[in-house]
């Protein structure tokens, strides 16, 4: 028999990744291009001519290297590259050894948290948060607290997160620009959450880690800016990806910054170098780590998610959907227009459009659609839109 916290894994498995899949199921019986598959964060722009260009470079240039193992934290000339590269950006001081190349942000996120938690440790998350968060503060018998959404704007609330500071609170998760909705923290969200972590720590004599998820760094829109938070607060470790900005889901990269300002750096460094190895990940994949740091300055066609983000945020406020127009990331974040977002999300699927109840990212009553597809799916999925607004919403 498979172990009690697998079996709760396998009964509450991701809605969303069951949506993927029931997608697949729904283009066998109806065709491809029939239905409106908006449930996962699968980029559908191809990456950068650079990356395919620097994976040919590579592999002509050296055949044996470029598959070996090499240090835990990855090679240390492109940990050194990215380094430059984010002082280029923020204007910080980090080298090669604050640097942790990571099997995507997952990875990335269950090395940190391995490294962070002993058994009851509180982590708070900012509800609607990616409910993969769950299952990893989880895998290492962390406590995952969370704060209710402020669903008026989806910025934190932080009235609700200083009270659920306790002594136990080890980390807390920000994710900007946010899954699912889209959002940006603003600067003066960050300057206050840093304030409260700060003075919680000297009231309880505790280190509290911001872990910063940042796959969507790279996708913003209209230039807004998005606030680089070690430089806010000193305990910050920044979680980034390829995924997402490379279109790179697949090849599983990313990497850890642990900044030297960080309480305990070198045992912090000393301790995502060895939760690299021990979780099995053993090093990030060799060829990508060399393929990001020739593609350094590359970037996704933002153009492509932009007019996809337009198009249908347009027509759904036309219809009389309710959602915030969202600044970053590829997900629109939209009020569902019945109380049971999960019977919308049902009524959906007979229009051939599938969407995620915001119940996965606990916060019910809304659903996501993620826009990082095709142009003429979403063209293609309008009728069905307002086909469903006119039966929940107009009547
Ligand atoms: C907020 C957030 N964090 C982490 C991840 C995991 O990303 P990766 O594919 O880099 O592991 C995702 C993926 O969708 C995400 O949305």
């Amino acid at each position: 028999m498979i172990s009690n916290k697998m079996q709760d894994y396998v009964k509450n498995s991701s809605a969303v990744r069951a949506m993927f899949e029931e997608g697949k199921k729904m283009a066998a019986i109806y065709g491809a291009d029939k239905v409106y598959d908006f449930s996962l964060g699968n980029p559908n722009v191809a990456a950068p001519q650079a990356v395919k260009d620097a994976i040919m470079e590579i592999l002509e240039e050296d055949a044996v290297e470029i598959h070996g193992y090499m240090n835990n934290s990855g090679y240390e000339d492109v940990r050194g590259r990215i380094a430059d590269s984010i002082n280029e950006k923020y204007h910080t001081y980090f080298n090669y050894t604050n640097i942790i190349m990571t099997v995507g942000a997952a990875g990335g996120l269950n090395v940190i948290l391995k490294t962070l938690l002993d058994p009851k440790d509180e982590v708070i998350v900012f509800a609607p948060y990616f409910g993969e968060y769950r299952s990893y503060v989880n895998n290492y018998d962390g406590k995952l607290v969370t704060v209710s959404p402020k669903t008026t704007d989806f910025q934190p609330n932080l009235e609700e997160f200083k009270d659920k500071i306790t002594k136990k609170t080890k980390a807390v998760i920000v994710n900007s620009p946010n899954n699912p909705t889209g959002v940006i923290y603003s600067e003066e969200t960050i300057q206050k959450l840093s304030k409260i972590l700060e003075d919680k720590q000297m009231e309880h004599g505790i280190q509290i880690y911001i872990i910063s998820d940042e796959p969507y760094r790279e996708l913003v829109y209209n230039n807004q800016k998005v606030p680089y938070l070690t430089k806010y607060y000193a305990n910050t470790i920044v979680g980034y990806s390829y995924s997402k900005s490379l279109s790179l889901p697949g090849e599983r990269i990313g990497y850890l910054v642990i900044p030297d300002e960080a309480e305990d750096s070198e045992l912090l460094i000393a301790g995502a170098n060895v939760a690299n190895r021990i979780l099995g990940f053993v090093n990030a994949p060799s060829l990508f780590q060399k393929v990001v740091a020739k593609c350094i300055d590359s970037k996704t066609d933002l153009s492509y998610y932009n007019r996809n983000r337009e198009t249908l945020y347009q027509a759904l406020v036309e219809y009389g959907y309710h959602c915030i127009k969202p600044d970053g990331a590829f997900y629109l974040f939209v009020r569902s227009p019945i109380a049971d977002e999960k019977e919308f999300c049902e009524a959906a699927k007979e229009q051939h459009i599938l969407v995620v109840p915001g119940s996965s990212f606990e916060c019910p009553g809304y659903i996501r659609i993620a826009y990082c597809v095709a142009y003429e799916t979403i063209v293609n999925a309008l009728p069905g839109f307002k086909v469903l607004a006119q039966k929940y919403i107009e009547s």
